[in-house]
């Protein structure tokens, strides 16, 4: 690609594409069900201008897009826009980059200062009949789900008062409330994190702050039924660094993990803080949930050291691939006890990216699915995304004593994180949608999507949907139901008729 670099954040699966376009009448291959019908809403970064200097973190620096592939009446189309933040912005009026290193604005050209940094670019957020994209280094931008134009940064009507919302955000399935939360909350480099609820209707309707042990990548948190739990894993952030443009996170093997827990609906007094094993990295929890004792279990998607290689060589450490101790890992803590550490069970292999029916949320719960390498499998991985690498199999993990079930992809094919829809049949497990890259050359790629019974992965996908065009790596995505679309889409005709 003309002026960017010539490499892996810029090359092969990972080149700029930089195009917004739509696809109507897409190929579809074997049987869509009826009831996977709806949205599939995609967040994906795609760097608009070639970088001014170095940046480890390039790829998850990349402009946000918003992609929606739409499945309704036996037909599929496909469109893909820019996020129009104010980088983005600012950027195109000034036709290149103005932003340096990642999350790192003493490295920025003049022009940019005071700008808003964040890209929007890890999650697309549907709650309350609005649909967000989210980065954790902001607020979200809100984006029209029929047109993908962009609204807006979003702040809750001007209530929040967090410089950041995450990209991970938990919908209680039962009370229809979000619960959210910032970290740097104050700023870069502060321990301050936000902890907010938002109702059902879409009102930020609480925002309280606490102090982290440290300042800390909170990228996922959970909730149960009564507690809202916050991990804190030792990739830290550090002023002083930032301000001699360095990196916003190293990792510090010799510092303790947190998990801090507190009533849902309680004041943030009253969080309690259980130790954790030294040096350990997360991104995603799988999920959380209180047992029949009344114990707190958290799974998670667990390593012995953070995993992506811009981060490692920031903190002096180059540990491969398969000696990240990967596990999908459960902390266990009894509130009605004094301790103050969690007790950690390997409940899975490793892998990352899971995925639960929204109905399990918080609850206790008899399957997941996540990503992994097929580790039989006599071939690299394709390389690609933020860490160099993609997942190559789907599994199912069963968590009432059975074994794990998966779909293996042949050499050359990667899966990118899966969708959950439900079924309205009795004692069907729903339909996952994933996007399959296959490469078919050093820069050439064919893409579709799969739908594949997630019941019953071994039987290989349902249908599979052609997207005829380059796709750059998505990051993470969401579904929307048909009914809901056309819910929030009449209660806004309504909303612009009074
Ligand atoms: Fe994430």
């Amino acid at each position: 690609m003309r002026g960017f670099p010539d490499s892996p954040d810029y090359t092969g699966l990972n080149s700029p594409l930089r195009e917004e376009y739509e696809l109507q009448d897409l190929a579809i291959e074997g049987r869509v069900p009826g009831e996977v019908e709806g949205t599939f809403f995609r967040a994906v970064p795609d760097p608009a201008f070639p970088p001014f200097r170095e940046d480890g973190g390039a790829v998850l620096s990349g402009d946000g897009m918003i992609s929606a592939l739409r499945i309704g009446g036996g037909k599929a189309s496909f469109a893909i826009r820019y996020v129009q933040t104010e980088r983005h912005v600012a950027e195109v009026a000034a036709g290149r980059a103005l932003f340096g290193k990642y999350r790192n604005p003493f490295t920025d050209k003049p022009e940019a200062r005071g700008l808003d940094r964040t890209v929007a670019n890890t999650t697309p957020v549907w709650h309350a009949g609005r649909l967000l994209m989210a980065k954790e280094d902001g607020r979200p931008y809100r984006v029209d789900p029929l047109t993908l134009a962009t609204i807006g940064r979003h702040d809750f009507g001007g209530k929040l008062k967090s410089e950041t919302v995450t990209a991970h955000v938990r919908i209680d399935p039962q009370t229809g409330e979000m619960f959210l939360f910032g970290y740097e909350a104050a700023g870069l480099a502060s321990t301050k994190v936000a902890y907010c609820v938002v109702d059902k209707h879409g009102h930020l309707i609480r925002e309280q702050w606490f102090d982290a042990p440290y300042c800390s990548m909170m990228h996922d948190f959970a909730i149960t039924e009564h507690y809202a739990l916050f991990p804190v894993y030792p990739t830290t952030c550090d002023l002083a660094r930032l301000q001699a443009g360095g990196d916003h996170w190293v990792h510090e093997m010799q510092l303790d993990s947190w998990l801090g827990v507190m009533p849902r609906y309680g004041d943030v007094g009253e969080m309690r803080w259980f130790r954790g094993p030294k040096g350990v990295s997360c991104y995603h929890m799988m999920n959380a949930f209180e047992d029949a004792h009344g114990r707190v279990q958290f799974d998670q998607c667990l390593s012995n050291v953070n995993a992506f290689p811009f981060i490692q060589r920031a903190s002096g450490l180059n540990v491969a691939p398969g000696d990240l101790g990967g596990r999908l890992a459960r902390w266990s803590i009894d509130l009605k006890t004094g301790a103050d550490a969690v007790t950690e069970t390997t409940i899975g292999p490793p892998g990352d990216l899971p995925v639960i029916p929204a109905a399990s949320q918080g609850r206790p719960y008899t399957h997941g699915w996540m990503l992994t390498m097929n580790q039989g499998l006599q071939a690299p991985p394709v390389a690609g995304g933020p860490v160099g690498a993609m997942f190559n199999m789907l599994l199912r993990l069963d968590f009432t004593g059975k074994p794990p079930k998966g779909l293996a992809l042949p050499p050359g094919q990667c899966f990118s994180e899966p969708v959950h829809v439900p079924s309205t049949a009795p004692g069907h497990e729903g339909w996952l949608l994933s996007i399959v890259d296959q490469q078919t050359g050093a820069e050439d790629f064919k893409h579709a999507v799969w739908i594949i019974d997630a019941g019953n992965l071994g039987a290989g996908p349902t249908a599979r949907i052609a997207v005829p065009h380059r796709l750059r790596p998505q990051v993470h995505g969401w579904w929307v139901g048909a009914a809901e679309l056309a819910a929030a889409q009449s209660a806004r005709s309504r909303a612009s008729f009074r």
